[in-house]
């Protein structure tokens, strides 16, 4: 269990500048995800935490030591890390075993206590019994969990984990999230893990960091934090599918883009004359009538787990959603053409304009 400590990095490749001036302090034992869309620098940060590369400016710390920058350039295998990176390679040639083994061979370590740590590490990750296989006897599954053991067998204090999951197919890469967030609780280990998707980064951690496409940190916080108090529009974005309505001011009230139909909550307290309205699918609330802000369902679709909707009210078209077992009685389907009243039970309020909103999470 170790905590890492990032002051003030940067790092430009070909004048362009990727990290700017990035602090983060990763606690001991914690769970922490970085999230952040394509191309962002997600995998340039982890490789200046594994000292794969060197900063430009800043420091690393991992627990006391500092590891990188002020003159300090301690090398990869001497970080005490373990790490799984985007391409996760298993050597085809090699057995399970030995490919587990691999690090401690490098460091020269006593076969009896290479051995041990092998078999333990390989029954970390669930793979006992299936030893002496070759990769290509295993699912893709099986070796994910074989570059997980090969990152365990050093028993490090810090494991880098770069999308680890990509290469899985969906129901594989939900089963393994999970056994990701048990093994880190029950070996108390500290785990930064990467991802450009939301899902996996809200399952798995204590904490996350959302990066926009500038490689800077916009937000840092639990999971609920980031996705129930997003810090800015970017963010709320970044975490979900949500919808964006351009609002105007009219005194006290603020009106729909139609210029008729009027927000029916509290007003949010924004100083402009415009600013957008953001909910989530789920946030809305249908109903046949009431108060709510009167709508037709343009288009219904049914997904299995949800029902998906799009509903033009106000002068915009509302993505909504509601759950199967309320979309499977009659009475509280709505149909294509059908009217309805929309209720909004979340919602967040940005003094950004929709177009920036959009174009900026992209
Ligand atoms: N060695 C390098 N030389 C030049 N440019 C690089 C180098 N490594 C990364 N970059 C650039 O830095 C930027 C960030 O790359 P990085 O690999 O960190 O993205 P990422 O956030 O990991 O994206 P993804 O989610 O697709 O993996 C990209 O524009 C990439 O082209
Ligand atoms: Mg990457």
């Amino acid at each position: 269990m170790t905590s890492v400590r990032i002051d003030g990095l940067s790092k430009s490749f070909g004048g362009r500048k990727i990290l700017h001036d990035l602090d983060l302090t990763v606690e001991a034992g914690e769970s922490f995800t970085l999230l952040g869309p394509s191309g962002c620098g997600k995998t340039v940060l982890m490789r200046l935490l594994a000292g794969f590369d060197r900063p430009d400016a800043g420091t690393i710390r991992i627990g006391d030591r500092l590891v990188a920058g002020d003159g300090a350039d301690v090398p990869p295998d001497r970080r005490g890390l373990g790490m799984v990176f985007q391409d996760y390679a298993v050597w085809p040639h090699m057995s399970v075993a030995d490919n587990v083994a691999y690090p401690l061979k490098i460091a020269r370590t006593a076969a009896d206590e290479r051995d041990r740590r092998t078999r333990r590490a390989i029954g970390q990750v669930g793979l006992a019994g299936l030893e002496a296989r070759m990769p290509s006897q295993l699912s893709g599954g099986q070796q994910q969990r074989v570059a997980l053991a090969r990152a365990l067998v050093s028993e490090p204090s810090l494991l880098l984990l770069d999308e680890p999951l990509n290469n899985l197919d969906a129901n594989l890469r939900e089963e393994m999230r999970f056994e990701i967030r048990e093994l880190q609780q029950k070996l108390g280990i500290t785990v930064i893990y990467v991802t450009h998707d939301q899902e996996i980064a809200l399952a798995i951690a204590d904490r996350i960091g959302v990066m926009d496409e500038t490689g800077r940190l916009r937000q840092v916080g639990t999971p609920d934090d980031v996705f129930d108090r997003p810090i800015d529009a970017f963010v709320y974005r970044f975490l979900g599918v949500a919808n964006f309505v351009p609002m105007r001011r009219v005194g006290a009230t603020w009106l729909f883009p139609d210029g008729a139909a009027v927000w029916p909550g509290e007003a949010p307290g924004l100083a402009g004359e415009h600013a957008t309205f953001g909910c989530r699918p789920f946030d809305i609330e249908l109903a046949r009538d009431g108060d709510g802000l009167a709508g037709v369902v343009r288009r219904a679709s049914f997904l299995g787990a949800q029902m998906d909707y799009l509903i033009e009210a106000g002068g915009v078209t509302f993505r909504a959603a509601t759950d199967s077992r309320r979309a499977l009685d009659p009475a509280q389907r709505f149909e294509e053409g059908e009217t309805c009243r929309l209720a909004f039970r979340g919602s967040q309020w940005f003094d950004t304009a929709v177009a920036d909103i959009e174009g900026g999470a992209r």
